[in-house]
């Protein structure tokens, strides 16, 4: 009988500090106004001074265990999709691994950036498949505001904190139906973040560089491409999808994206105004509030996507 990935719940979590663009007016030379209608950004959320990524993807596993009913000792695996881990090791699913009182299951980190979650369930998905593993706890999360310059206006109106999660559940029904994952390392240099530790100090650019209108041109295009890639390997056109649920970087590269795949805009989730960009936790974060908001119901057919640095890319098509 066929392995599927299935869902079995989501959790999510997010700073208690809110970003404005009002806030923001008085820390650049930005309005409201100018990144409303460049990214559909309203707020952000902002991790505080002591909270650190270990902190938010723990915060995120305990609400998708609690959704689950499931007993953590059920988990046979913690994988963490994230780009801002607390220290360089051990690994922040190691760290949430011993909150969560377990010693005995493997746990790691894998880094794609914005494409994270994308990376970290075709990971979860293959371990499944392979039969493997029956349960897996899944975070996306990422501190982004811990390298933005907030006097760098190209980058700190667009990010923001938080983590999402899902636990996979080995099921004969369908679920993960395809996955298509994909990086081009020749994007380097137009989005990044250099800075790395040598010899006991910060070495290169701690804060993110970004070249915002390549960014763009490459979201949109590959976007587009993977997306049509897995319906069309899944045999599935894009009026069976119910809910596209994209990376929430910018709302202009969703409704672009949405545009060329034919999808209209009232069967795509959207939280980029309330979250800006959470990179690997955004694609989580979006589905679990679709989840709890009752948009996303048993059966649905899903469409989710990321892009980011890399630069990196995927797509995975989901029956909830
Ligand atoms: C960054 C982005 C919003 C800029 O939009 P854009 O349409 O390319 O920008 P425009 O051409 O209208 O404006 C650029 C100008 O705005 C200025 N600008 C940049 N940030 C600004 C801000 N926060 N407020 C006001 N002005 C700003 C620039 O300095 C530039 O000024 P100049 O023309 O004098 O050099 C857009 O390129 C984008 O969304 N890129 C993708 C970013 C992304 O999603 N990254 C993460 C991917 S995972």
């Amino acid at each position: 009988m066929k392995l599927y990935s299935k869902i079995l719940a989501s959790g999510s979590y997010l700073p208690k500090k809110i970003l404005s663009n009002s806030d923001l007016e008085k820390m650049v030379d930005t309005s409201d106004e100018w990144i409303v209608s460049r990214s559909g950004i309203k707020e952000r959320r902002i991790a505080a001074e002591n909270e650190t990524t270990s902190d938010m993807a723990y915060a995120a596993a305990m609400d998708v265990i609690a959704a689950s009913k499931l007993n953590p000792s059920q988990l046979d695996l913690i994988l963490v999709a994230t780009s801002s881990a607390d220290i360089i090791f051990p690994a922040t699913a190691c760290l949430i691994q011993k909150r969560l009182g377990l010693t005995n299951i493997p746990a790691f980190d894998l880094q794609a950036a914005c494409t994270g979650f994308l990376y970290a369930i075709t990971t979860a998905d293959a371990f499944i498949k392979s039969a493997a593993y029956k349960n897996i706890l899944v975070v996306g999360v990422d501190t982004v505001s811990r390298f933005i310059d907030y006097k760098d206006r190209n980058t700190c109106v667009l990010f923001g904190d938080g983590a999402g999660a899902v636990i996979l559940q080995a099921s004969n029904e369908p679920g993960i139906i395809c996955n298509e994952i994909h990086a081009d390392g020749s994007g380097e240099e137009v989005l990044n973040v250099k800075g790395h530790l040598y010899n006991g100090a910060v070495r290169g650019n701690p804060y993110m560089y970004m070249d915002g209108k390549a960014v763009y041109k490459m979201a949109v295009r590959n976007l587009a491409e993977v997306a049509a890639s897995v319906l069309n390997k899944s045999g599935h056109t894009t009026d069976q999808i119910d809910w596209f649920i994209p990376h929430q970087a910018n709302l202009r590269i969703i409704e672009s994206t949405a545009a060329h795949l034919n999808i209209p805009m009232e069967k795509v989730i959207t939280t980029v105004d309330k979250h800006g960009n959470t990179s690997a936790a955004s694609v989580p974060l979006a589905l679990d509030h679709a989840i709890k908001s009752g948009k996303v119901k048993r059966g649905d057919l899903l469409l989710l996507e990321g892009v980011g640095a890399g630069f990196t890319w995927g797509a995975s098509l989901i029956q909830f």
